[in-house]
């Protein structure tokens, strides 16, 4: 195939498609107050804080994978202080007792897309568990936190099929996303 027939096809996928190729990746909500003030004064310079996602550690866990990823480059001089504020944090919130954000999560592209109704069959099969749909209605998201949440939920044992989650996902943001005249 030549490069020029290559290209005309790159460029005529929907650009979600082009996108899907990659990972998805977690998202973290910046935490306020003192631990941010310690997140920034030493953290922030080389990486945001998505990346912490991917673990489920306890305290010397967490101490020992923050030293090992930066002998070289000397990112994890801490006062013991900060030290002190930033692993309560990380414990907290990716302790042993959560669930690590997989890192190999590659969206597949979808053709079909859910009505209301096949949404719903799903949503009641797959997410009513270990909680009603209202935290569901409650929230709203676009697509790709909904993505995040999803693929949380199915880490904790949610039951569905990539294409599912992603066909769920496309319609949560189209009904219970950011878009506020619905
Ligand atoms: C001087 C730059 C620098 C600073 C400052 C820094 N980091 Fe890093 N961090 C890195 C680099 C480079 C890597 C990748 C190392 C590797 O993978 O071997 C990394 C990797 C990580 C990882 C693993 C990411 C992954 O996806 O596996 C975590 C978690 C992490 N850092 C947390 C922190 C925290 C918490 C702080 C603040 C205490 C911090 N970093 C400060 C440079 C930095
Ligand atoms: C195995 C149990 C389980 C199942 C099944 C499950 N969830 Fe959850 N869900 C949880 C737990 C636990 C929390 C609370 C998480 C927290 O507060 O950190 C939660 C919280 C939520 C929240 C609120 C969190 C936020 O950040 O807004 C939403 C929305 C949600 N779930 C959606 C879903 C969806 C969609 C499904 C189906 C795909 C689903 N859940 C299935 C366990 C489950």
């Amino acid at each position: 195939m030549s490069r020029a027939v290559i290209f005309a096809i790159t460029i005529a996928l929907p650009l979600s498609a082009q996108i899907g190729r990659r990972p998805a990746r977690p998202q973290v909500t910046r935490p306020d107050g003192p631990v941010w003030q310690v997140i920034r004064k030493n953290c922030t310079a080389c990486h945001g804080i998505d990346d912490y996602a991917f673990f489920a550690l306890d305290r010397v866990g967490w101490q020992k994978l923050i030293e090992a990823k930066h002998k070289a480059s000397g990112g994890a001089d801490l006062a013991d202080a900060d030290r002190n504020v930033l692993l309560d944090w990380l414990v907290e919130r990716f302790g042993p007792q959560t669930k690590p954000f997989p890192r190999t999560y590659v969206p597949p592209e979808i053709t079909t897309f859910f009505s209301d109704p096949e949404a719903k069959r799903l949503l009641d099969r797959a997410c009513t568990k270990c909680h009603g749909l209202d935290r569901i209605e409650k929230s709203r998201y676009p697509e790709e936190h909904w993505r995040v949440l999803a693929v949380d939920m199915r880490e904790r044992g949610a039951q569905l099929s990539d294409e599912e989650l992603e066909r769920l996902v496309e319609w949560l943001g189209r009904v219970w996303g950011t878009n506020q005249d619905k």
